[in-house]
């Protein structure tokens, strides 16, 4: 019986070696292995053999199967190697699917790109910033709510004798108090990042995009903010729109204003989307004589406007686009951001 079971094994190892293509390869092992193939006939032979003898032809059964296998695999191996598929480089290929940008992606490069083309430089600063460059430079008193643990993330480190608690950036102003410690005026610079609060409902997300402006230099005074407004926002929304600023209170300008632009739907005239003929953009000012002390900046020789406004409303309001949900934006759900 064993000695059937090693025939049967080197015939099949001769007729594997002869085989020339895949088919047959594939016949060899079904009049093996199939089910009236010869090792399974065999190996239902266990059956009819002495007690004693039972164990040796199984272990002899096993080591044949294993052996085959092996051989099966190196036939394949060798035959699909040598296998040579014809094909035509010119057809044309399946084109892979492509992806887009963010519209918040897009929205920075447009923003980035109008300021850019009036002389504004692109900076990055710290997203993870020490209170300090967030509040305290920017002319916030030390008791103010924005310092506060309900409307900051601080950052769990140690406090920095010289700049306090760490937090998450809660505006792009920050940028404000770096670019003018690094760099003497003239200054002009857009710094686009993101920013976070500890809020959450249907229109505001813990993270979310601001642009900052900000141009020192001597006798900067409110019409260069004005200018600089007014070209943005008929570059970005269109060359009919037009801008108000509106009295307002920040801590690091003075005076300070919220700027409005003028509603695309009604014309100015007032309708249901805006607030009579105008909608609400951000805060600007002119850089207060504080701040520009705190860095170094003689308040009496310099002066400077900025502005700060949120990237996704502003592009919501160009785009005309309503979002039920603002944490929509943020949920990688490509059945919304396909529609974005
Ligand atoms: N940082 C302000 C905020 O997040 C926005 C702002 C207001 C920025 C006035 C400015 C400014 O540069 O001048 O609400």
């Amino acid at each position: 019986m064993k000695e059937d079971l090693i025939n049967l094994k080197n015939q099949a190892i001769a007729q594997i070696a002869e085989c020339k293509d895949l088919e047959e390869l594939e016949q060899i092992r079904i009049d093996l292995f199939g089910r009236s193939g010869k090792f399974t006939l065999a190996s239902k032979e266990i059956a009819n053999i002495p007690v004693e003898e039972k164990k040796q032809f199984g272990i002899t059964l096993n080591e044949v199967k294993n052996t085959l296998e092996e051989q099966f695999a190196e036939k394949r191996n060798e035959l699909n190697n040598n296998a040579r598929v014809w094909f035509d480089p010119t057809m044309p290929s399946k084109l892979p699917k492509l992806g887009k940008l963010h519209m918040v992606t897009h929205a920075i490069n447009e923003i980035a790109e109008v300021f850019e083309k009036i002389g504004f430089t692109r900076m990055k600063y710290p997203e993870v910033e020490f209170d300090y460059f967030a509040f305290g430079a920017l002319n916030f008193p030390e008791n103010h709510p924005a310092r506060d643990d309900w409307e900051t993330f601080f950052v769990d480190q140690p406090e920095s004798k010289k700049y306090g608690p760490m937090l998450l950036t809660p505006h792009t102003s920050s940028g404000q108090i770096r670019e003018m410690l690094s760099n003497k005026p003239p200054i002009r610079m857009i710094n686009i990042a993101k920013c976070y609060r500890r809020q959450i409902d249907v229109s505001h997300y813990p993270m979310f995009h601001q642009f900052e402006g900000l141009v020192v230099d001597k006798d900067i005074s409110i019409t260069h903010l004005r200018g600089t407004i007014d070209h943005f926002a008929k570059s970005f929304f269109g060359p009919e729109r037009v801008t108000r600023l509106r009295p307002y209170h920040f801590q690091f300008t003075e005076p300070s204003f919220e700027v409005d632009i003028s509603c695309n739907v009604c014309n100015g005239k007032g309708c249901k989307l805006c607030k009579e003929g105008w909608l609400e953009i951000g805060g600007a000012g002119m850089v207060h004589p504080n701040v520009l002390s705190n860095c170094g900046l003689d308040p009496k020789v310099y002066s400077g406007f900025a502005f700060g406004w949120g990237v996704e409303r502003t592009y919501m309001m160009k785009s005309g686009l309503s979002v039920p949900d603002i944490r929509l934006l943020y949920s990688s759900d490509l059945r919304v951001l396909k529609q974005l």
